[in-house]
């Protein structure tokens, strides 16, 4: 049987500095999602990278004092060791200086020429180098020093230059009509709704080329009739990335099931690029989920305020799996949310040392102690038992719930709810003191919290693929009965299970 497809992308960063907590943050979002669906049983691609063109990059590596080309050779390598420390599980790590790359743009460029939808024109206008984008007078604030400001709150620009225009404008109707038939391409709601009300509000023409710098994709074929090199506006470049990932123009992995992006780039994902799509003849991605901002204790990131945090010190510090898991539990996915060394100290130590591990530690030394370290039979179901087995059934429905509508935080309180009574049947049936009384039942009940714990981790790969495959080691869980399919196939009574040792020891803030 062939196996369902699911292609899933992050945003491509921008290598014009090191990678921060907010990059980390996105990844590790985006592989939770991906390991979930490989466990889930489906064939999964799944797309990350850089975005390496434009006049933000151009003028990065002319303060550095390079050609931009080695400049960003050299700062794409951070970005790669991020990924690496936080295991993100890509399938290609892309980048926008990719041959492969450049072709397709071009190759895209001239689906929308062809389709009548680029003409060139005169662009007068606010550009903001920092987001890489245009805004309309009407978007912009007035900052401190009479300077003009974009949405985002950076500096724009008064900007002239002949360019290539795209017609935007025609796509609105289009646009709505997707929005309208199709609300779940845009989540969570509260984005959608922002979307629908920016192109509701009208769209003006876009210009998508630059002549005044030349760090950039060619505009293909006899395309400067005005004798100027046209270089593309950079998220077109970038946008397109997700078709060069999934194998080109007609590549078998398109459209995308998901993008996952921050919020303030939800604009160009959700409007801009379905636009470019249609006018290319192209099957549309099937959501566009735009997830908040990441906090350091409830302040922006940022190098003036010098809170800028360096994630692979994070993960020296805390381990990958304690930093993933706090990510996706304390933050509710599509919202912004904070982080703080007490904060991560406190949560992994309540939930990983002594919720998972707890569980998994007392159930496991003492079956080495008393039985040997093989895996004992369970008995007949009793009253708490029973209990035990409503919960589990309540919390993984609830858990495949919240995952499948990437509700990541409600997984976790779903995962949690199994450990909490996991740990309860444990504590109500004290295998402990049965030790000395009846040593039969004592077996039963361990049988029965290892079951539990299997269930657990095996849910919480996702989130934590190194604790959770040292533990279902020690579990005795096979490597093809690992996946959700297998959820209900327990390990068979008579098992060896090797020596436990702790996964989750607790941690302090002094280290
Ligand atoms: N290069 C563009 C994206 C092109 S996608 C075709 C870009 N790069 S970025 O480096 O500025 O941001 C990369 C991703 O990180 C974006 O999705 C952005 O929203 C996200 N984040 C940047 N700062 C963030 C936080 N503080 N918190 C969470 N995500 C943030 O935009």
């Amino acid at each position: 049987m062939t196996k369902p497809r699911f292609y899933v992308t992050t945003a491509i960063a921008y290598p014009n500095g090191r990678p921060h907590m907010g990059h980390a943050y996105e990844a590790i979002a985006t592989d939770v999602i991906a390991r979930f669906k490989r466990l889930d049983g489906f064939d999964v691609r799944f797309l990350t990278g850089t975005d390496e063109h434009g006049l933000k990059i151009d003028q990065a590596a002319r303060a550095a004092g390079k050609p931009p080309q080695s400049y960003v050779d050299e700062m794409v390598a951070p970005f790669r060791d991020l990924d690496e420390a936080l295991g993100i599980s890509f399938d290609r790590f892309i980048r926008t200086t990719d041959a492969d790359h450049k072709a397709l743009v071009q190759a895209l460029w001239q689906r929308m020429a062809a389709n009548g939808d680029l003409y060139l024109g005169r662009y007068e206008g606010w550009y903001s180098v920092r987001d890489e984008a245009y805004y309309d007078e009407g978007e912009l604030t007035t900052g401190e020093d009479g300077v003009k400001l974009s949405p985002q709150g950076t500096p724009v620009e008064w900007t002239v230059e002949e360019s290539w225009f795209f017609k935007l404008s025609a796509y609105q109707d289009r646009l709505l009509a997707l929005y309208d038939s199709q609300p779940d391409f845009i989540q969570p709601a509260s984005r959608f709704n922002e979307m629908r009300a920016f192109v509701a509000g009208g769209l003006s023409d876009l210009s998508v080329s630059r002549t005044s710098f030349t760090w950039g994709i060619p505009v293909p074929g006899d395309a400067s009739p005005d004798g100027k090199i046209h270089v593309m506006y950079v998220w077109l470049d970038a946008l397109a990335n997700y078709l060069t990932g999934a194998g080109g123009l007609d590549g078998e992995w398109w459209p995308a099931d998901l993008h996952v992006v921050g919020k303030d780039v939800v604009r160009f994902h959700a409007v801009y690029w379905p636009a470019f799509l249609m006018s290319a003849g192209l099957t549309l991605p099937k959501t566009v989920f735009g997830h908040g901002f990441l906090l350091n204790r409830g302040e922006k990131m940022s190098k003036s305020v010098g809170n800028v945090v360096d994630p692979a010190a994070m993960v020296e510090r805390f381990g990958v799996d304690r930093l993933r898991w706090f990510l996706c539990r304390e933050v509710a996915f599509g919202d912004d949310g904070s982080y703080s060394d007490e904060a991560i100290v406190e949560r992994t130590n309540a939930d990983l040392a002594n919720g998972i591990g707890n569980l998994a530690q007392r159930s496991l030394s003492m079956v080495a102690k008393n039985l040997g370290g093989v895996m004992p039979r369970r008995g007949e179901a009793g009253e708490s038992e029973l209990r035990l087995k409503n919960a589990f059934h309540t919390g993984t429905d609830a858990y495949l719930a919240a995952m499948n509508a990437l509700a990541l935080h409600k997984a976790l309180d779903a995962l949690m709810g199994m450990v909490t009574a996991a740990n309860g049947y444990f504590a109500e049936n004290a295998p402990w003191a049965l030790a000395k009384t009846d040593v039969a039942r004592m077996a039963e009940v361990l049988a029965a919290t290892l079951d539990a714990t299997r269930r657990i981790v095996i849910l919480a790969q996702p989130f934590m693929p190194g604790s959770t495959a040292a533990l279902l080691d020690q579990l005795g869980v096979a490597g093809d009965a690992r996946e959700i399919s297998g959820l209900n196939t327990p390990v068979e009574a008579g098992v060896q299970l090797p020596l436990p040792a702790g996964v989750f020891p607790r941690i302090t803030l002094d280290g």
